[in-house]
């Protein structure tokens, strides 16, 4: 029987690449916008012997987005989207953070929603950033649909321009588009996923720990498995995710954090 088909968004990044490796058993399709670093990192999955392919695609970009849908398809049948791809608040544009982190997941959920088929799982990526804002009628119906037209004036005025807050912002649209579409992919005999990492040693992680300091020190103090996440501890839990055992799992968001929003939230 030919391998199922499972697509890597940011595929060249940190989280993104490791997993890979954990998913051996599948037909890859590694895709990012980053065309350099998505051609090293694919040879060097190939080199070592992963079933892999590479797609160039900006995901804010629909018709992109689309091409990817259609060469995704080509390769087999479809398994899994697992949606790593993202910016954090250190791009300093509120908008960028907001059209990538937000909208482009939207954009993903609602184009490989036409080739969802029984058993493929959807993986988005939230963060333990998303736990922290609280719900609010005045913005979660924008966080829920920001596609709508007047989704990013009724946001910005919440995030005061600071591209750090709206990164925790779109985080919590992500845990909330995971919920919200768990019912139409359930119908299809599909799963629909988020997770919330914690502190991931990844170079997304490496800016922050180089612009915050001081916080990313609290942080790990405040850690109860007392250490910074790996790569290879968000794969293991993707590959999980999206295997049968994981069947009775939809519509929510999974935290891997090593326990720190317990102490940050108490
Ligand atoms: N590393 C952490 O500590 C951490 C913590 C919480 C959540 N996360 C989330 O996990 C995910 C992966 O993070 P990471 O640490 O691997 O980041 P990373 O920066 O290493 O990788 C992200 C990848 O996304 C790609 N990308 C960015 N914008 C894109 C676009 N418009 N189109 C296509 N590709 C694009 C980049 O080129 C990069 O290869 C992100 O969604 C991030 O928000 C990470």
């Amino acid at each position: 029987m030919s391998k199922k088909v499972v697509v890597i968004t940011g595929g060249a990044g940190g989280i993104g690449s490791v997993c890979a490796y954990a998913l051996k058993e599948y037909k890859l399709v590694i895709t990012d916008y980053a065309k350099d670093a998505l051609d090293v990192t694919l040879q060097q999955m190939q080199t070592a012997g992963l079933d892999a392919v590479g797609f160039e695609c900006d995901i804010t970009d629909i018709k992109s987005v689309e091409a990817l849908r259609t060469f995704t398809r080509q390769q087999g049948s479809f398994k899994g989207l697992i949606h790593t791809a993202g910016v954090s608040g250190t791009v300093k544009d509120a908008h960028r953070v907001f059209s990538i982190d937000l909208v482009a997941t939207d954009i993903l959920v609602n184009t490989f929603y036409e080739i969802a088929e029984e058993k493929s799982v959807i993986v988005l990526f939230a963060s333990m950033m998303g736990h922290v804002v609280p719900p609010n009628e005045g913005y979660d119906k924008a966080l829920r649909q920001p596609q709508d037209d007047d989704a990013w004036e009724t946001i910005s005025p919440f995030i005061q321009d600071n591209s750090d807050t709206m990164y925790n912002f779109a985080k919590r649209g992500v845990i909330l588009l995971a919920k919200d579409n768990a019912m139409r992919f359930g119908q299809k005999g599909a799963r629909i996923v988020s997770v919330s990492p914690g502190v991931i040693m990844t170079p997304m992680a490496e800016k922050a720990l180089a612009e915050h300091p001081d916080i990313m020190a609290q942080t790990l103090s405040m850690t109860p498995v007392n250490r910074y996440g790996q790569p290879e501890d968000i794969a293991q839990v993707v590959r999980f995710l999206i295997s049968d055992e994981a069947a009775f799992i939809t519509g929510t968001d999974l935290i891997v954090d090593g326990g720190v929003l317990t102490q940050m939230l108490k």
